[in-house]
């Protein structure tokens, strides 16, 4: 197994609220999620909310023009350290170093930086309290330049599972989430497709001022 794999395995079960997932998105799933980059033009402030160890990160560096900046904002020092090893280490990430910004702390303290054309968010929302996903969904919309889009994907089936299964403090927790994003989605221009090359498969959602 490659060590992205290995330390995804780990942060999960060390770091469940905050990892959220046991894998990395697989390539069709990053790809996904970077693809609506395309429809902005450039020169393009990315930021990328969640990387872990890059999957998605890889996806979006093979979309940067020369002129765009990339920033990539992580909370778990262990995910960190992996993408600087892999920012020094491999020679296609390398390459476009000097276009890559590394924060290692809560994308929330970035929402006060100014403008992004194109926001990916790799969050695991269905994991965090109702409060701080509304204030997650909404400081990405309000951190959007006026042409700019959010992508997130959320795995497929998994709200509404999560709605009738477990304790009901975790089922009263999931219906305000989906209140939450729905309320979201209703007040903007969004899209959604499904990505079923996936394990498992996801939504991927794309949101517009
Ligand atoms: C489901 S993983 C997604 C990783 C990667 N984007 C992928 O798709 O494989 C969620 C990631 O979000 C990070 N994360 C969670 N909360 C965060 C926050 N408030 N600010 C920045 N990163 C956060 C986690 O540490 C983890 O790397």
């Amino acid at each position: 197994m490659d060590s992205s794999k290995t330390l995804f395995i780990r942060e999960f079960f060390q770091t469940f609220t905050t990892t959220g997932a046991i894998l990395p998105s697989g390539r069709h799933l990053a790809r996904g999620l970077a693809a609506p980059i395309r429809d902005i033009q450039g020169p393009r402030r990315i930021l990328e909310a969640g990387p872990g160890t890059g999957a998605v990160t890889n996806a979006l560096i093979r979309e940067l023009q020369p002129e765009d900046e990339l920033t990539l904002c992580e909370i778990n020092p262990s995910f960190a350290d992996h993408l600087t090893n892999r920012l020094n280490q491999d020679m296609f990430w390398s390459s476009r170093r000097h276009q890559i910004r590394l924060v290692q702390k809560d994308v929330r303290e970035l929402f006060e930086e100014g403008r992004f054309d194109f926001i990916v968010s790799g969050l695991p929302l269905n994991n965090f309290p109702s409060p701080l996903v509304s204030e997650l969904v909404k400081g990405f919309i309000e951190s959007l330049s006026p042409e700019g889009s959010h992508t997130f994907f959320e795995y497929i089936w998994i709200r509404e599972i999560r709605q009738h299964l477990g304790k009901q403090s975790d089922r009263e927790r999931m219906k305000n989430i989906s209140q939450i994003v729905d309320q979201h989605l209703s007040e903007h221009h969004w899209s959604r497709r499904p990505i079923f090359a996936n394990v498992p498969p996801a939504w991927v959602y794309t949101v517009r001022v």
